[in-house]
């Protein structure tokens, strides 16, 4: 469910202003997000959790764009962040710290720092080799962190190998037989406190089984560990509910509550850390048709967007939905062609044999479910600029990262002169 639809006029807009405006406004390539769709997903979500203590701590790494994150922030979410970068955008937006929640497999020292003065709700911890820096960091604070070990419970899940997280063979997480060792020895140290379980075992799932055989081994687990006199006031379920791409559908939030109730009841705070199911079918890359290019075996539509504003399709196959901005007035003659972007790699594809109406240079062309991983992973590869964002609400849009400019993207460089003729390994 979504707020992207075509007008009286055939023209594609998002919830009430026309993508062709935005694109004269602030020009293409561009991602434009409806708030409406944010607004329905996070009280979609909310709504399926009725029952249950619960936390929605919004995965940032989806999107974290600062608007998105206010908004999702005004409505009470939480954060699950990756990095003191994140950290810091939760911040900036005035989540409150008994919200936050830090998760990843490589903190640094100054990132557990700072998560430490900021008195965050838990660690998600992965390994006991960052137990022990946690311990350390806390304890010359003079503070105990709160920690939760994100157990691996070695099933496999995930819409892509690159996203599956959840099996053993991963770096993600500890083995969930060596959790009540690995408690035991967190429990005798100073600057820990015990307070959860953490579980995340991929994105992207469209299954509710993965789901039911985590949550399975981590109520188990519970149970042991509230047995061996552990206080274990949290479950931290992760994120992972797989959305609708195109005609694929997705998995419902009413049918991942259902699994969460059968399995963790209600006893139990629970975290959940959607990011995708919140931010993906908000989102659409906006591009031009810079060329057609119909002089080869096969018809390309060559845009201004490339694999470094949208790299999805590059490093997952995944497919987003492309659709034309301006419907053809009546019966048009629709053409299989292949949409690439002009970076200079074979791989700069999103979407090969689409039907689509005949396009010519300046027309528009969007792709759907760009809302998560998608501006958040873009890159100045080929020194293209980092592709701007487009927030709309109603009748109205603003730009809530714009373009920058060829002085801003060099900013970072320093000269650092280095004599062209000098040979090689001489004194
Ligand atoms: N929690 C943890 C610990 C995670 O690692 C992730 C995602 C989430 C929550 C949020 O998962 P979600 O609800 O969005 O599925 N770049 C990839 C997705 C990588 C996901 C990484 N972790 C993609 O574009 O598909």
């Amino acid at each position: 469910m979504h707020h992207f639809r075509y007008d009286e006029a055939g023209v594609l807009c998002a919830e009430g202003v026309p993508l062709p405006v935005i694109a004269r406004a602030v020009g293409t390539p561009v991602y434009v997000y409806a708030a409406a769709t944010l607004r329905r997903h996070y009280r979609v979500f909310r709504d399926a959790l009725h029952g249950l203590d619960s936390l929605i701590a919004y995965s940032l790494k989806a999107n974290p764009n600062l608007s998105v994150l206010r908004l999702l922030a005004d409505l009470g979410a939480g954060a699950d962040v990756v990095s003191g970068g994140e950290l810091d955008r939760a911040q900036r937006v005035g989540i409150p710290p008994e919200r936050i929640v830090f998760s990843g497999v490589g903190k640094t020292e100054s990132e557990i720092g700072e998560a430490v003065a900021a008195d965050i709700l838990q660690f998600n911890v992965e390994s006991v080799a960052e137990l022990a820096v946690i311990n350390r960091v806390a304890g010359q604070a003079g503070r105990r962190a709160p920690i939760a070990f994100r157990v691996n419970p070695d099933v496999t899940a995930g819409g892509h190998a690159k996203i599956a997280t959840g099996h053993r063979s991963t770096k993600f997480g500890v083995p969930i037989d060596r959790a009540r060792e690995l408690y035991a020895r967190a429990r005798a140290m100073p600057g820990i406190t015990v307070t959860g379980i953490d579980v995340h075992i991929g994105s992207q799932i469209l299954d509710a089984a993965p789901f039911r055989s985590a949550f399975g081994a981590v109520v188990e687990l519970a149970a042991q560990l509230r047995a061996d006199g552990h206080d274990i006031r949290v479950i931290d379920v992760g994120g992972g509910i797989g959305i609708p791409y195109g005609a694929q559908p997705g998995l419902a939030p009413e049918t991942y509550a259902d699994v969460v109730r059968a399995t963790l009841g209600t006893g139990t705070r629970l975290v959940f850390e959607p990011g995708r199911l919140i931010v993906g079918n908000a989102g659409m890359l906006l591009a031009s048709v810079l060329y057609m290019k119909e002089d080869s075996e096969r018809r390309f539509v060559i845009l201004d967007a490339a694999m470094n504003d949208l790299l999805r399709p590059t490093l997952y196959g995944a497919r987003h939905q492309p659709v034309v901005v301006q419907r053809p007035d009546g019966q048009a003659d629709h053409r299989t062609c292949d949409l690439v972007g002009p970076v200079c790699e074979s791989g700069d594809i999103f979407a090969e044999d689409v039907l689509l109406p005949p396009l010519a240079a300046g027309d528009l062309v969007a792709f759907g479910t760009a809302g998560a991983y998608g501006a958040v992973m873009a890159s100045e590869y080929n020194s293209r600029p980092l592709v701007p964002e487009v927030m709309v609400s109603g009748e109205r849009f603003g730009v809530i990262r714009r373009r920058p400019t060829r002085e801003e993207s060099l900013a970072l460089e320093e000269p650092f002169s280095v004599e062209a003729d000098a040979v090689e390994g001489s004194p």
